[in-house]
């Protein structure tokens, strides 16, 4: 009796959207400390609603892993109920027709004015929402370990000529210039962040957007590989293989001086109590200040039958762009949130930048999506950039050969 009585007064508190409780079964890459401390947000707030978290992670950085898991799980029918996908896959999914119609909550809580377009566009599949951003990360960062440059006697470069300069002293002082992961994805990133700095913007979103062969295969790209390539001395010998987060942990730890990489680095930074400014310092990458390579991560939701659900589904875009998890998930991941207006006091000073910097490279034409984090391309194309970039980096490949290949590779993966 007396238990009934206390089930009817517990259902009596419950708010309305806690009468119907589902569960969630969410597919995502994000397993290292900053990132798992910040999808633990979004797990809490579900289940602050009564829903129920079915975690369906998949490690492996960049999320190459997680999508070959994602694709062999919907081909048997059993897809997951949410999953993290990103970019033109969103488009192919929708083309897939297997994605659920996330209108009704987009309408009620007003996405569409406080989205920027360029977000907004991505998470639209003929004109109808079917994903949710959850922030916008900045691929073109450099992360220094301050006290490491002192030691050494060396200046924070902000180009690449200053960079072997400071790589050389940092080396000669003992220490690894350039923490390093050896991952295609890694390989990737650092390439993209020398095409934007070597090419500039302009031809940034000739070679690396629109795929543009007489760009891929040209003096500039050229003049990018050979840069890129000129990095790798400055790198340790265990770098093949070595996760990214564990390439900043070097960083965090003074074993090396820099790493480039998006600000989901700075998660890392956070998680381990270091204070930007103090213990590290976050600069934009060598020739690319101004400029905005942005990776926007985002939730696609699956069709499903169960009512139950599909009303966790509905909770759980809604609660994704709200203004508390934009801000909490934010801070730990090391991104900016995706939704504008939102009170900027607690965020730290690279995520400031991030914010100012991203409407002054909307404004000027200087925010451009990164190829590497699956915002430019479709998947063909992005793997056999790949695959041209890593075999480049390492093997005995000429720069010259690596261009005509990167615009033959990219032309046959494209058509
Ligand atoms: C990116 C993703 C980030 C971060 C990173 C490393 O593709 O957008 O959120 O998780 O991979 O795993």
């Amino acid at each position: 009796m007396k238990a009934r009585v206390l089930a009817l007064i517990f259902c009596l508190t419950l708010s309305p959207a806690m009468l119907i409780a589902g569960e969630v079964e969410v597919l995502h890459w994000w397993t290292s400390g900053g990132e798992a401390k910040s999808v633990a947000v979004l797990k809490q707030l579900l289940e602050e609603e009564g829903h129920t978290w079915k975690d369906f992670a998949v490690a492996g950085g960049g999320g190459d892993t997680a999508m070959t898991v994602l694709r062999s799980r919907a081909v048997s029918g059993n897809p997951p109920t949410a999953a993290q996908v990103k970019g033109p896959q969103i488009q192919q999914w929708g083309d897939e027709g297997v994605l659920a119609n996330l209108d009704e909550v987009a309408a009620a809580g007003s996405w569409d004015d406080l989205l920027p377009k360029v977000v907004a566009d991505v998470m639209k599949y003929d004109g109808s929402y079917v994903a949710v951003p959850v922030n916008v990360h900045r691929v073109n960062w450099m992360w220094v370990n301050p006290e490491v440059f002192r030691q050494a006697g060396a200046m924070i470069p902000t180009t690449w000529e200053e960079f072997t300069v400071a790589a050389e002293k940092i080396k000669e002082a003992g220490f690894i210039p350039v923490a390093f992961g050896g991952q295609d994805w890694q390989e990737a990133t650092v390439f993209e962040i020398v095409v934007l700095g070597v090419g500039g913007p302009d031809f940034y979103e000739q070679a690396l957007v629109k795929a543009d062969p007489a760009a891929l295969n040209s003096p500039t790209m050229i003049k990018c590989l050979e840069t890129f390539k000129a990095i790798k001395p400055y790198t340790d010998a265990n770098a093949p293989g070595r996760d990214w987060n564990l390439a900043t942990a070097m960083v965090i730890q003074g074993k090396a001086a820099m790493q480039f990489m998006g600000d989901w680095a700075k998660g890392e930074f956070t998680a381990a109590g270091k204070r930007p400014g103090v213990d590290y310092v976050a600069v934009p990458a060598p020739q690319t200040s101004g400029a905005f390579l942005f990776n926007v991560d985002s939730f696609i939701m699956f069709d499903v039958k169960d009512e139950d659900a599909q009303e966790a589904q509905q909770a759980m875009a809604r609660l994704i762009m709200g203004e508390q998890f934009q801000q909490v998930f934010n801070v730990n991941k090391g991104s900016i949130p995706c939704r504008l207006g939102m009170v900027r006091g607690a965020f730290d000073d690279p995520a400031l930048r991030s914010m100012d910097e991203f409407s002054s490279a909307a404004a000027s034409g200087n925010l451009l999506p990164s190829m590497a984090h699956e915002m430019a391309v479709f998947p063909a194309v992005r793997g056999a950039i790949f695959d041209v970039v890593t075999n480049f980096y390492n093997s005995d490949v000429s720069a010259t050969k690596a261009a005509e290949q990167l615009a033959q590779e990219v032309q046959a993966a494209a058509y």
